[in-house]
């Protein structure tokens, strides 16, 4: 709540969509990227980078209205802002509140480093498959041949750098 007081300076309470909260500070544009969201879509969106947080010192919000990540879209963010909360808002009310997670075994997002990693031969109907190995700093292992992927790794393969 004490949270909200500079951030209401700045927008308004969204109708419908969602708020992407207690995003680390710099990270917001990070998050729109990776849910592909530039603007073009027709639904609003506002930004808040460097609001005060009791919580984080420092925090990014990102309001989306009428739009609804999926569960993909969940993990993504989670990988990138582990802090994140994701609050669902339907006619002005906060109706559902999740601190995003990652998953211990991630499916078909992420790409294996490793080019003769079965999970990236052509015509093997084989989705990788990472596994959490730390959560601070972000360590992924591939499934398969054990090439790992680090937080950096994931935010370039995310945003398609
Ligand atoms: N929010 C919004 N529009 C609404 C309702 C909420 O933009 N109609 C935003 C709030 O401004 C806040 C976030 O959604 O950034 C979460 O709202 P709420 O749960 O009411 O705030 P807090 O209790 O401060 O959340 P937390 O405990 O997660 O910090
Ligand atoms: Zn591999």
């Amino acid at each position: 709540m004490e949270d909200d007081k500079g951030e209401k300076l700045l927008v308004s309470k969204i109708r419908d969509g969602t708020v992407i909260d207690h995003i680390p500070a710099g990270k917001a544009l990070l998050v729109l990227r990776i849910l592909n969201i530039r603007g073009s879509e027709g639904f609003r969106v506002a930004i808040v980078m460097n609001a005060d947080s009791t919580r984080m010192g420092r925090k990014d919000i990102v309001k989306l209205e009428n739009f609804y990540p999926k569960f993909d879209d969940i993990t993504k963010i989670a990988l990138v802002a582990p802090t994140a909360t994701i609050n669902t808002i339907r006619d002005y009310e906060v109706v559902q509140k999740g601190q995003v997670e990652v998953p211990k075994l991630i499916e078909g997002i992420l790409r294996c480093p490793n080019p003769t990693c079965i999970s990236r031969k052509s015509g093997e109907p084989v989705t990788s498959k990472f596994i959490l190995v730390s959560r601070q700093p972000l360590r992924l292992r591939c499934y398969y041949c054990g090439s790992e992927l680090t937080e950096d790794d994931v935010s370039k393969q995310l945003t398609g750098e």
